[in-house]
């Protein structure tokens, strides 16, 4: 259905993006599900239409789209799968520190990489500093015209298949917080090292890996901003990156609510009537419905925020948690109204409520993100 409320040209990118995801996602799910191998192939698929890093400027070659337009695409991809939403929205979560705090030269550095096909990776988590994002302890000292970087990342999404990461370090581990700075490394720096791959539950065919540091040297110029800058960096990238969560959450709640109706329309009772035609039924779908359009909604509104220049993070972290929860609800929902038909591994809904999941969890938990919807509502 045209949506009137976004430009004409956003429908366009729109629908590339549906037919896209109808086309290359929607008939291999299912497969790469139950392989677990990462999807590499949907990368370069996705580089011919244009659409594999949309938040590079058009000076560096990227389309340059706004977060809204952004958005539009990363609903529709998880609409597909969340597991190939979050291998292709991978790129604009790992180039947002660039927007933030990158020089020229370290732009045309990254953004050339991805542009170029290759993959950025995001390597902020560690085994004792997952919620606790400023309690790092990879740590990077300057000796010399280089910086030489320790520590072991976790839980790094595409970390395995990426060519150039942003990595926070410990410039000053005494400073706590205050210490962590963000810095460029190239895969192909010695000393980086891709250890463990995660045996998920859900996006199973994304890559989420641990990422070992041993005495990885890069030059000085690839510090991103300033020493001690790295939590802001971090906290604001991620005002970026949530409300693109969220949107790929919206994609698959609409997905749950679309197979949930078109079961009750199909699904006869024992006495031959669509079960839909149950008011029991029929208001469960309509409550499911309402959540999906109030959270894209929600997430909407985050975004006109940001693309008009004016803070955001409160309403970036409402619809994180909004959005994502409603996938969760959405997809157990639709397991719930299909019965065994939905419990079956043969289901569309059991897959989705299986990815959902991981959207309240990670890009920081939805715990998290009441701690900072509540300390900007308590501290303002
Ligand atoms: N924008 C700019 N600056 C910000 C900011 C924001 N949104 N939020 C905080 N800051 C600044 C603060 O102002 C403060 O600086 P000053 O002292 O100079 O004022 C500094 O950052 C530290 O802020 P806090 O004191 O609030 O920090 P904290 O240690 O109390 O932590 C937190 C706050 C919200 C809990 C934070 O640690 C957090 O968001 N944790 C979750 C981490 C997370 O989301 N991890 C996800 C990893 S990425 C991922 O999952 C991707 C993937 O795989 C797909």
């Amino acid at each position: 259905m045209l949506d009137l409320t976004i430009t004409p040209e956003q429908q366009k990118i729109q629908q590339l993006a549906r037919n896209f995801t109808a086309q290359h996602i929607i008939p291999v799910a299912r497969e790469w599900d139950e392989r677990g191998g990462f999807h590499e192939f949907i990368l370069a698929e996705n580089k011919k239409i244009g659409l594999n890093c949309m938040a590079v400027p058009v000076e560096y070659g990227g389309p340059g789209y706004d977060s809204v337009t952004q958005s539009l695409v990363a609903e529709e991809w998880g609409y597909g799968c969340v597991a190939f939403a979050t291998t292709l929205c991978g790129n604009g979560l790992s180039s947002y520190p660039l927007a933030i705090a990158g020089t020229d030269e370290q732009k045309k550095l990254y953004y050339g990489r991805l542009v170029g096909g290759g993959m950025g990776g995001f390597a902020l988590t560690e085994p004792g500093a997952g919620s606790d994002a400023g309690s790092c302890t990879t740590v990077a000292k300057l000796e010399g015209d280089e910086w030489v970087i320790n520590g072991t990342k976790c839980f790094a999404t595409t970390c395995g298949y990426a060519s150039i990461m942003v990595v926070f370090a410990s410039t000053d581990p005494d400073k706590g917080v205050k210490g962590l700075s963000a810095f460029i490394v190239e895969k192909e720096r010695e000393g980086v090292l891709v250890g463990a791959e995660e045996h998920k539950m859900g996006i199973r065919s994304s890559n989420t890996v641990e990422l070992r540091l041993k005495n990885v040297r890069i030059p000085k110029t690839h510090l991103l901003g300033k020493e001690g800058d790295g939590m802001k960096i971090a906290m604001k990238t991620l005002d970026m990156a949530r409300p693109i969560v969220a949107s790929m959450s919206v994609g698959a709640a609409r997905r749950a609510l679309d197979e949930a109706v078109q079961f009750a329309k199909t699904y006869l009772d024992v006495n031959g009537k669509p079960i839909g035609r149950h008011q029991a039924v029929a208001f469960k779908l309509a409550d499911m419905a309402t959540q999906v359009e109030a959270a894209r909604q929600l997430v909407r509104n985050a975004l006109r925020l940001k693309d008009i220049g004016v803070p955001y993070t409160k309403e970036a972290a409402m619809a994180k948690t909004f959005c994502t929860d409603t996938a969760m609800r959405v997809a157990a929902e639709a397991v719930e109204l299909m019965g065994h038909y939905g419990y079956s591994k043969d289901s569309v809904v059991e897959k989705l409520m299986r990815d959902a999941k991981v959207t309240q969890i990670y890009e920081g938990t939805n715990q998290i993100q009441r701690i900072v919807i509540s300390g900007l509502l308590l501290n303002s």
